[in-house]
């Protein structure tokens, strides 16, 4: 009888709570408790399930998970959770899903290091589609070295700053912060396209976020395929990639005689 993967999450602001009704409708999963810094002064249940939220502290964490062992965590909180929970996490070799986008080099350091003992994969951008964005244009980038390239990011019309993800993409691909161009409009949650120009074709990749949901199939994404993996410290692109060498056919000759 297969076992369903069993969750803590941690972190329930604006996208904690849009994961958590991913991962509480997934047949895969089982999420048993999120955890969040605030407590309530009467227990509190995410809606429509009876899972358990709790306000937790360094020492709580020790008691919420020898209350509620869970095979998995997945983190969306904030950058010094990971110190209050990690050495549990080492120690009961618990899988980690950490989407913390504003680690420091210290912080990113110390999830590293836990990647020695259990199963960890950290990414600033955990959705699929971006993710399938950012592999897809490095291999077209490898392929064309010659096509011109630009990023263009749209994003609702309070967004200050330059998008994060449209900066990683330039890195990848190796474009200067002068090749991306951002439109500020309306209520655009997020768009990011990376438009290849050729002499005599173009090429354009383009991911939408529609919804905060998206993070949490990403993170769903994430969880199924560390249970396959050793232990060790995973990007998403290595899980992705590790998904098309072991599904896609592998790469044969079909010439003559074949
Ligand atoms: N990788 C990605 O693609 C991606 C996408 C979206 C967001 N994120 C990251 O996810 C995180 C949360 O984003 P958000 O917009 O949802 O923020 P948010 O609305 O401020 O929510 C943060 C949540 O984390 C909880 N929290 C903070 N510190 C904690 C701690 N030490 N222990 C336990 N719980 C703690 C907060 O508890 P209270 O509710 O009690 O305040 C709150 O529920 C950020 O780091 C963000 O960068 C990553």
């Amino acid at each position: 009888m297969s076992h369903k993967t069993r969750i803590g999450l941690i972190g329930y602001g604006k996208t904690g709570k849009a994961v958590a009704n991913v991962l509480s409708t997934d047949p895969r999963f089982e999420l048993c408790w999120i955890a969040r810094r605030t407590a309530a002064s009467s227990p509190q249940t995410h809606p429509d399930t009876a899972i358990p939220i709790f306000g937790v502290d360094r020492q709580s964490f020790e008691i919420l998970f020898a209350r509620h062992p869970v095979d998995a965590v997945v983190d969306f909180s904030s950058q010094e959770a990971v110190h209050a929970y990690g050495e549990i996490v080492r120690k009961r070799k618990i899988i980690l899903v950490s989407a913390i986008s504003a680690y420091s080099k210290s912080d990113l350091a110390y999830v590293r290091n836990l990647g020695k003992h259990t199963r960890v994969m950290c990414s600033p951008n955990i959705t699929l589609g971006i993710n399938f964005l950012m592999t897809a244009a490095n291999l077209l980038r490898k392929i064309a070295p010659f096509a011109d390239v630009e990023i263009l990011e749209q994003h609702f019309k309070e967004k200050p700053e330059i998008s994060g993800t449209a900066i990683k993409i330039a890195e990848k691909l190796g474009l200067e912060d002068n090749q991306i161009t951002s439109l500020r409009l309306g209520g655009i949650i997020g768009e990011h396209e990376v438009i290849f120009g050729f002499p005599h074709q173009t090429v354009r990749l383009v991911h939408s976020s529609i919804r905060r949901e998206a993070f949490g199939t990403g993170a769903a994404f994430a969880l199924s395929q560390l249970a396959n993996c050793a232990i060790g410290f995973y990007t998403y692109e290595d899980l992705l990639l590790q998904t098309v060498n072991n599904d896609l056919p592998k790469p044969g000759f079909a010439g003559v005689g074949n």
